[in-house]
């Protein structure tokens, strides 16, 4: 398909092991992406309804000196960051939680139970004229969204063609960096109101999201190889034929199907599905303990490369260095997020992940060194302000196009079917820890009454990227190109450094299971054509 960005990897002449994509095919998968917005409205929102007048009265109390109280009111920080932290609490166990879920009642169903799960702390949330109620609304909220953003890129990995798997998993990037920007306009549009508007405004709005994503889940269908892995042949078959926009019985969803079952019994030979398989296996790197080593730090090294300091403290940093518009600012790096993460559609493809993990993370080393050393020795004028706003926005340039998306990309792909939910839990409970650690931190690396490092924390961040690059050098295998089943070949026959020259040669697809899926195909081709036969019959 010309206009789907594929994959160039050599695929010998195994490419038969899936079908071509269809338009449909292709926005099926992409709806799922959706569930970004979630997650980005939801991080985004917070801290500006914390600087919003009526919340500081609403919520805080009199008798503060703080230069940032209205008319003497504000919140405790104790209270500020247990509001602003509670949702990475949430949604690590959430996270969590869910890599069960999905194995027990379908992925399809789970996302839709974390919207559900997701609606009640919003309602608590909007409701709430106290922090006692704010709180709990958040941490539920958080475990709607842990079960959304852990199952989405499982989902999202499993449906996907795998030509297009790693743009359509970008998309969901590209939703997550939408809803930040949405937070921030529409915290733009209340701030100045005095009334419980102000916030409620923009709380009631983040269920919008949930509704449209349960709905739109309801009329998708759910991850063939979640049947597979339930032994339900029939409905993978199914969910197959609506996805690939493929005959139940054609020759591609049998040859694909065949793939997927084989793999798995090849898979579930050696392990079962707990959670204690995902920490066995060794070093080597198809090992499950070493591929959620990788998925978890994969995460972990995406929080370091220190991206969140600009999206969660930009504005005041930019304050305490003194520059003005510091809002304007911060919307600026914002619309460079949503506009630069579309090319990540292509590159992530064409380029493959290690590549962009690479080579990203180098440009954003770089442009942190450059904002810490002339930040440092020219502080506070004009040419070290100038170098700031535009070494910021092409970090966030940088980190937009590669680390962002390919670090979820990367995740819905190493890991085997019997652990696949549970490790993609894993790495994505791992992020939301690490978000979590970083926000807390933070502050005290720059707030003037503490560390105040001022630009000089961009050699840390500089630091933490240059440690990036190593990790993405040494353990991050090239998937592009590849099925979720090929991967597993892969890395069961090459390290990560020889990775992206591997060419699948084999299927795992024996005599006996092509024999097991033609027969079942059959079988449902027949009852297919019987059922058509008796519509007929009853139409005359
Ligand atoms: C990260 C978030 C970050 C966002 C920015 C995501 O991939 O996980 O922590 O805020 O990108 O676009």
């Amino acid at each position: 398909m010309k206009w789907a960005p594929s994959s160039n990897r050599q695929t010998g002449d195994l490419n038969r092991v899936e079908a071509p994509v269809t338009l449909r095919g292709y926005l099926l998968c992409a709806f799922a992406a959706f569930g970004g917005i979630l997650f980005g409205y939801d991080s985004g929102y917070i801290s500006g309804v914390l600087g919003m007048n009526y919340f500081k009265m609403q919520f805080g109390h009199s008798g503060s000196t703080d230069p940032s109280a209205y008319h003497g009111y504000l919140y405790d920080t104790w209270q500020k960051s247990l509001i602003t932290s509670i949702l990475s609490c949430g949604t690590f166990f959430g996270a969590l939680f869910a890599g069960s879920l999905a194995d027990w009642i379908g992925r399809r169903p789970t996302i839709i139970a974390g919207c559900m799960v997701f609606s009640i702390g919003v309602i608590l949330q909007v409701a709430s004229a106290t922090v006692g109620l704010l709180v709990p609304g958040r941490l539920i909220a958080g475990i709607g969204v842990g079960f959304v953003s852990a199952i989405i890129i499982l989902y999202m990995s499993e449906v996907a063609p795998k030509a297009v798997r790693g743009a359509i998993v970008s998309g969901y990037q590209f939703s997550i960096t939408i809803g930040l920007l949405l937070a921030s306009c529409v915290n733009q549009g209340t701030h100045n109101r005095m009334d419980t508007g102000s916030y409620r405004i923009p709380m009631s709005i983040q269920w919008i999201w949930a509704l449209v994503l349960a709905t739109g889940l309801f009329l998708l269908p759910e991850s063939p190889r979640y049947f597979v892995k339930k032994e339900q042949l029939d409905k993978a078959a199914h969910a197959l034929s609506v996805l690939r926009g493929q005959p139940v019985d054609s020759q591609y969803i049998k040859d694909e199907l065949a793939e997927l079952v084989a793999n798995y019994r090849y898979e579930i030979e050696n392990m079962r599905a707990t959670w204690l398989d995902c920490f066995r296996g060794g070093w080597k790197p198809s090992g499950n303990l070493r591929r959620v080593c990788l998925g978890m730090a994969m995460q972990m090294m995406q929080q370091w490369t220190g991206v969140n300091f600009i999206f969660y403290y930009g504005t005041t940093f930019f304050q305490q260095v003194g520059l003005k518009n510091s809002f304007v600012i911060s919307i600026i790096t914002t619309v460079v997020n949503v506009c630069s993460t579309p090319i990540s559609f292509w590159t992530i493809e064409k380029l493959g992940r290690r590549s962009l993990l690479i080579y990203g993370a180098i440009g954003m080393l770089v442009c942190e060194f450059i904002i810490a050393i002339v930040g440092t020795a020219d502080s506070g004028s004009q040419a070290a302000n100038v170098c700031l706003i535009v070494f910021t926005c092409f970090y966030i340039f940088f980190f937009a196009s590669t680390w962002g998306p390919a670090a979820w990309v990367v995740i819905g792909e190493i890991f085997p079917l019997p652990i696949r939910a549970k490790g993609v839990a894993l790495s994505t409970a791992s992020n939301w820890l690490w978000n979590f650690v970083i926000g807390e931190i933070t502050p005290y690396m720059v707030d003037p009454d503490e560390g105040n490092l001022k630009s000089k924390v961009f050699f840390i961040w500089g630091a933490t990227c240059t440690l990036c690059v190593f990790f993405a050098y040494f353990f991050v295998p090239e998937t592009k190109g590849l099925s979720l089943e090929q991967v597993d070949r892969m890395l069961e026959e090459t390290t990560p450094r020889t990775s992206a020259n591997w060419v699948p040669h084999d299927t795992f697809a024996d005599q006996e299971t092509r024999a097991d899926v033609d027969k079942m195909a059959g079988d449902m081709g027949t009852a297919h054509l019987e059922k058509a036969e008796n519509q007929t019959d009853s139409n005359v």
